[in-house]
């Protein structure tokens, strides 16, 4: 087991055989966190970044079919905010400690290309020391050019599964795989810091999809890579599936951890979801980020991916107080800082 995480952490390539022991074998989970921790303190000591998020539209053109606010969804109520509300969000965030401020939001096309631009210069400019990250689903090349010449730092597109049959199951025929990789591609040609990831435990996921997700990974490199249990949404296709494990996201991370070293990893919401010490167990199994919600209390409960999903207590910015404390217990600190990659 040893020699298996050393030779991962040394850049070795893994069988099938041991990636599978690794991921669902009879293996000691708690030495590969442990393994993970001690590689994430090497470059990061005990540092937590935040990310202020603001979810920006829950309008979407796309049909994932895991999704809550995919674009069938009916029943789904629908916002989108302002220019002037996500600044407000971004005000309070400053002067709570927020360095990064994280836009998403679903394919909204009422917000075109100029509009977001518009926004990323007005935020870039009166908050020079911040970073901009910028988590609005695929575009055309020249968009992404367009708002990296705004001042855009970084972009999150999560891959959502690295293997292409699989991404079929995920999505309608329309979507294709291919695009989603051609804009990762993209992205990280222009220069934004990149962000991947993908859902544990999303149906019709084997092991050798998750094997396949770590292979992409080690050969794409990306800056950020976000990893979360599949969560059912009552409103989608997946709503009898069943939810994603806790250990097996946890696995997921501190392989990825290993395998990049200095990448930015968060103890995602979804993980925070699914047990009350998802997000600092995350931490502890290689994770260095969080992400706090700082949308408008009034929208949270629209931005509705999967059923539950947290967006109150510690999830919220105005839970930062609170969260600084069960970070510190969990043995880390958050701090004050644009936290780029090493
Ligand atoms: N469960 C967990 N994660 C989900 N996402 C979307 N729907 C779900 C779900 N039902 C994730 C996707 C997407 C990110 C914004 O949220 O990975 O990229």
């Amino acid at each position: 087991m040893k020699d298996l995480i050393d030779r991962l952490a040394a850049g070795g390539e893994l069988s099938d055989e041991e990636w599978r022991f690794l991921i669902e074998g009879s293996c000691d989970r708690q030495l590969l966190f442990d393994e993970a921790d001690k590689v994430r303190r090497r470059y990061y000591g005990t540092e937590v970044y935040i990310r202020g998020l603001v979810e920006i539209s829950s309008f979407c053109k796309n049909d994932c079919l895991y999704c809550g606010i995919r674009r069938s969804n009916g029943s789904a109520e629908r916002y989108r905010l302002s220019k002037e509300e996500i600044c407000a969000c971004c005000e309070q965030g400053y002067g709570l400690g927020f360095r990064t401020f994280v836009l998403q939001g679903g394919e909204d096309s009422f917000h075109t290309t100029e509009w977001v631009a518009d926004l990323v210069f007005a935020l870039k400019e009166k908050y020079p020391d911040c970073a901009v990250t910028l988590s609005l689903g695929e575009k055309p090349r020249r968009d992404y050019e367009i708002w990296h010449q705004a001042g855009a730092d970084r972009y999150l597109l999560r891959h959502e599964t690295a293997s292409r049959p699989h991404y079929e199951k995920l999505h309608p025929p329309g979507q294709t795989f291919q695009n989603r990789m051609e804009c990762l591609r993209n992205l990280r040609e222009i220069g934004f810091q990149t962000g991947a990831g993908f859902m544990v435990g999303s149906p019709f996921q084997q092991t050798d999809d998750l094997i396949a997700d770590l292979r992409f990974l080690r050969e794409f490199q990306p800056h950020m890579v976000g990893i979360g249990p599949f969560i059912p949404h009552h409103d989608t296709p997946f709503s009898a599936k069943p939810q994603g494990s806790l250990e097996r996201t946890l696995t997921m991370v501190a392989l990825t951890r290993l395998l990049l070293p200095k990448a930015l990893i968060p103890a995602t919401t979804a993980l925070g979801t699914i047990h009350p010490k998802g997000r600092e167990m995350g931490l502890q199994a290689g994770a260095n980020v969080v992400m706090p919600n700082l949308s408008p209390v009034s929208v949270r409960g629209q931005y509705s991916l999967y059923d539950n999903k947290a967006c109150t207590g510690q999830e919220a910015a105005e839970g930062l107080e609170a969260l600084k404390k069960s970070v510190a217990q969990a043995g880390y600190r958050v701090v004050v800082d644009r936290g780029d990659a090493r």
